[in-house]
């Protein structure tokens, strides 16, 4: 079936990955990818889809409802997938306002201009992408399901289950089909420099501290960002209609571990000229505001519903990513 998809914020981490996945695997849709182009876009990570046939750019915000309303118009759009959003915790907490505006004003732009034309349709599906941290924070036992409660502790997290709860009304309201997923935390080739892994990943590489929050024991349930798209296309594709899917690639490891984990590749694949361990870097910080203590993922329902799995075990996915890093730095 030939489908025009709407990807919003395609330029960022997830999004610059799924693009050239979903754009190889099915030459039939025609991505239509609408960016603001913020500090976290960056198209030079979809530079490989510059050739590609059914892949277009549209700088454009969002919150533009003429904007928005004219991309349904012009490009007949068939689907939405929602990537865009501002995602960093630490900036939520210094600047929450453009959370509030991006992530609830522009989903909200977004559904309203869905609904007008695919109202009640069952062909037409609107893809909600969200975070496990709408759930809020664990203690050392338990994971999240899809039936707990929502208890965001940020603002980026409030305003991401804002965004959970104005699609799931629009799917009892109005009848879209709408799916949400929340996922945990991604790392892989192309996140920005402000999250931990690439943070931790730079900073060794240019020689300088790395900052750890507060006693590095914060835990975190990793997923390869390729098992996250793998995962959207299953949910996208197949989900049920107004259904939440979980998705985590059961890698639950503290900060300080993954500190660890990255200066030891690193000094296995690029030695410091000093002969230095990179560890001697990691240095701990003032601890973040709020900061939630344990996330962890239950994936049952998308592993047996939709058959599931991660391919990528952290082990093998964090040497892909410094790779990715050290490639990018033109270390190796
Ligand atoms: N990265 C993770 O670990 C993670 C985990 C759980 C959920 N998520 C969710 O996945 C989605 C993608 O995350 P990411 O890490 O790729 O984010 P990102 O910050 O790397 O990218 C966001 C993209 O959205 C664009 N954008 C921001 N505001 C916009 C606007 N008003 N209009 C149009 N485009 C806009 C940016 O330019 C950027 O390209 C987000 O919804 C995020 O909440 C991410």
């Amino acid at each position: 079936m030939n489908k025009n998809i709407l990807v919003t914020g395609g330029a960022g981490f997830i999004g610059s990955n799924f693009i050239p996945y979903f754009c190889e695997k099915y030459p039939n849709y025609q991505i239509i990818n609408l960016d603001k182009l913020t500090y976290a876009g960056n198209l030079d990570n979809l530079k490989e889809c510059n050739a590609m046939s059914n892949y277009t750019f549209i700088l454009g915000d969002i919150c533009d409802s003429t904007l928005v309303s004219k991309i349904f118009e012009k490009h007949a759009i068939s689907d939405v997938i929602h990537f865009a959003a501002e995602s960093h915790v630490d900036n939520s907490i210094e600047n929450p306002r453009i959370f509030i505006e991006t992530n609830i004003l522009g989903t909200f732009t977004l559904l309203e201009n869905f609904k007008k034309t695919h109202k009640d349709s069952n062909q037409n599906r609107f893809h909600h992408i969200s975070t496990d941290e709408v759930y809020g924070t664990l203690g050392i036992e338990g994971s999240f399901s899809e039936k707990t409660a929502y208890a965001p502790n940020s603002p980026y997290s409030a305003s991401k289950a804002g965004s959970d709860m104005l699609t799931r009304a629009y799917f009892h309201t109005y009848g879209i089909n709408a799916v949400i997923s929340n996922c945990s935390n991604n790392y892989g080739p192309k996140q920005h420099a402000e999250k931990l892994i690439p943070t931790i990943i730079c900073r060794a590489i240019a020689e300088e501290l790395i900052p750890i929050y507060g006693d590095g024991k914060n835990v975190r349930d990793w997923l390869y960002v390729i098992d996250h798209c793998r995962a959207i296309d299953l949910i996208f594709h197949n989900g049920k209609i107004g259904e939440t899917y979980n998705i985590g690639g059961r890698n639950e490891r503290t900060n300080l571990q993954i500190a660890y984990k990255i200066c030891d590749i690193l000094d296995r694949k690029h030695p410091r000229k000093s002969g230095k361990r990179y560890s001697e870097l990691i240095t701990f910080v003032k601890d973040r505001l709020g900061h939630d203590r344990r996330y962890a993922i239950d994936a049952t329902k998308l592993e047996t519903e939709l058959e599931w799995k991660a391919e990528e075990n952290f082990d093998t996915g964090i040497i892909k990513t410094i790779e990715w890093y050290l490639f990018k730095e033109k270390l190796i």
